[in-house]
């Protein structure tokens, strides 16, 4: 369902009367976004941050700060949502601090049934929570909240200064803020984002997905696949790149099955070519890739623009083609070598990284060893390894998993050891080299001051002078070690 017009000028209007309060205020205001999880929480954070300052707000980095905390949450693992759960109950204390702090829990927890009964119960400081979809929807929930605040302060007794108590107007409520229900499907223009970075942007190309894999629980929480209009991300585009940033990443769960209707199968590889045609010096970055959809067409149109990295993250997620099938993938470990090998075809330099999961249900050794095999024959530049954690509504949950927690903490540690090995030799190589590189961060290390990214998406410390964040080097590469490259600039 397309969200009407109507609806959307109703929350810019709303919005516009949050900024009149907020301004007027005796003080300025603070709006402090804890983010967690993917890239795409990072970007939904960035429109929580452009809404907030349209509202009036300052960004804060310190919750005591705050008038409005607002923690963007992750449900990929369990020790992600142990994690947040812990920060947000340390919250309390921010509360305590300050009584019209406005506590908001958003992001992918917000949309698992069994965690937001978890916060109904027992983080009672937490004011308001909606899910993904629901977040252009935020103008109008946190002016709820703000009213509820408002009236539950006076409704406290804590207002002494003699002020009249203000009747609570008809059909308000003291109750917390709770969304459950989100319009599936919408995908909304027009949002600010207020990007903190000024070297790298995220720019969302598609929502959702409808991969179904069967541990994962993304698709119950982020809703059906739905991709842009792809003149809406080429004006987004040329917008990013006249504002000056240098390294593009396009987004989805999914990207590469991004469609436009009008190109078919090929939508993706079409609109990196798009992008690359927007004048500046930038790269194209792009993730996550499924590889059911790395077509030929997507290589050739990488090999083919300039500006696009060569790079692909293209998880791979176990080796075993009994546990693929089991997780859904749609692919056997040769199928996934082939298009390696495709790619490789195309790019005979491309940095290639992927993600693995160990100890899926029924898992058995020889199960683990085919992701061994495939890990030594694919030659990752780099690789994240997960522990497979039971989502709930998930299948994968339903499964009989008997393999202990000591078994698969050794699966990893064999697993994890085999990638830093190969990442070791791959790094070896470009050691007493020349190399292009983007300054992106400023590091606290004095002895490298500066970090910086290869082409191929490598982490290189450098040396060298601050006034070069942000722009392409030339750096010699001195050493490394398995996880990132050291370097001087040329
Ligand atoms: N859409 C992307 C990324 C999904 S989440 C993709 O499909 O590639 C990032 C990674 O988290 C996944 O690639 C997978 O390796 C891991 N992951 C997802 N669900 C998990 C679970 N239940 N337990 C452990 N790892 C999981
Ligand atoms: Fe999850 Fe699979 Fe979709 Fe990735 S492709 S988000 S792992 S369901
Ligand atoms: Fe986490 Fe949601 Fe991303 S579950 S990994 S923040 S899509």
């Amino acid at each position: 369902m397309q969200v009407p017009e109507k609806d959307i000028e109703t929350q810019k209007a709303i919005a516009r009367s949050i900024r009149e309060i907020v301004v007027s205020r005796a003080s300025p205001s603070y709006a402090y976004v804890d983010t967690y999880g993917c890239q795409q929480n990072e970007s939904d954070s960035e429109k929580l941050r452009g809404m907030l300052v349209g509202m009036g707000y300052n960004i804060t980095y310190d919750e005591f700060e705050a008038d409005v905390a607002v923690i963007n949450t992750c449900a990929i693992r369990e020790n992600a949502e142990n994690r947040v759960l812990g920060n947000v109950g340390a919250l309390v204390h921010a509360k305590a601090a300050k009584r019209s702090l406005i506590i908001v829990f958003c992001g992918c927890l917000a949309g698992v049934p069994e965690t937001v009964e978890k916060v109904r119960g027992s983080y009672q400081h937490v004011d308001l929570v909606f899910p993904p979809n629901a977040l252009w929807r935020f103008p109008e929930l946190l002016y709820a909240a703000m009213l509820r605040g408002t009236y539950a302060y006076f409704a406290d007794g804590v207002k002494e200064d003699g002020a009249p108590q203000p009747e609570i107007p008809h059909g308000s409520t003291l109750k917390r803020i709770f969304v459950t229900e989100s319009v599936e499907g919408a995908i909304i223009e027009g949002i600010p984002s207020h990007r903190d970075m000024k070297i790298r942007a995220w720019l969302p190309v598609m929502y959702g997905c409808d991969n179904y894999c069967s541990y994962c629980i993304v698709p119950y929480v982020r809703g059906r696949e739905r991709s842009r209009a792809p003149d809406a991300i080429v004006d987004e585009a040329r917008v990013i790149v006249s504002a000056g940033y240098k390294d593009i990443t396009m987004l989805g769960q999914n990207v590469n099955s991004y469609r436009d209707g009008a190109s078919g199968r090929d939508s993706f590889a079409a609109l990196i070519r798009r992008v690359n045609d927007i004048n500046g010096e930038f790269l194209i970055r792009f993730m996550t890739s499924h590889p059911k959809d790395a077509s030929d067409g997507l290589f050739r149109a990488m090999s083919e623009c300039d500006k696009a990295a060569r790079h692909i993250h293209l998880p791979f997620q176990a080796g075993s083609d009994r546990v693929l099938s089991l997780m859904n993938r749609g692919y056997t470990q040769a199928e996934y070598l082939e298009r390696v090998a495709a790619a490789r075809s195309f790019m005979p330099e491309i940095a290639l990284t992927s993600d693995a999961i160990v100890g899926f249900p029924g898992e058995t050794e020889s199960d683990f060893e085919e992701t061994l095999r495939l890990v030594e024959k694919a030659q990752f530049d780099s690789l994240f390894i997960f522990i497979y954690s039971g989502r709930p509504g998930t299948p994968a949950a339903r499964l009989e998993d008997a393999t202990t927690r000591e078994e698969k903490q050794a699966r990893f540690d064999r697993l994890n050891d085999l990638q830093n090995s190969i990442s070791k030799a791959k790094h070896a190589q470009f050691v007493g080299k020349k190399t292009r590189v983007l300054v992106d961060t400023q590091s606290r290390d004095a002895r490298y001051p500066l970090k910086a990214r290869t082409n191929g998406g490598r982490l290189v410390h450098l040396l060298g002078e601050a006034d070069l964040l942000g722009s392409f080097v030339e750096a010699r590469i001195t050493h490394c070690n398995s996880w990132s490259l050291f370097g001087e600039v040329w």
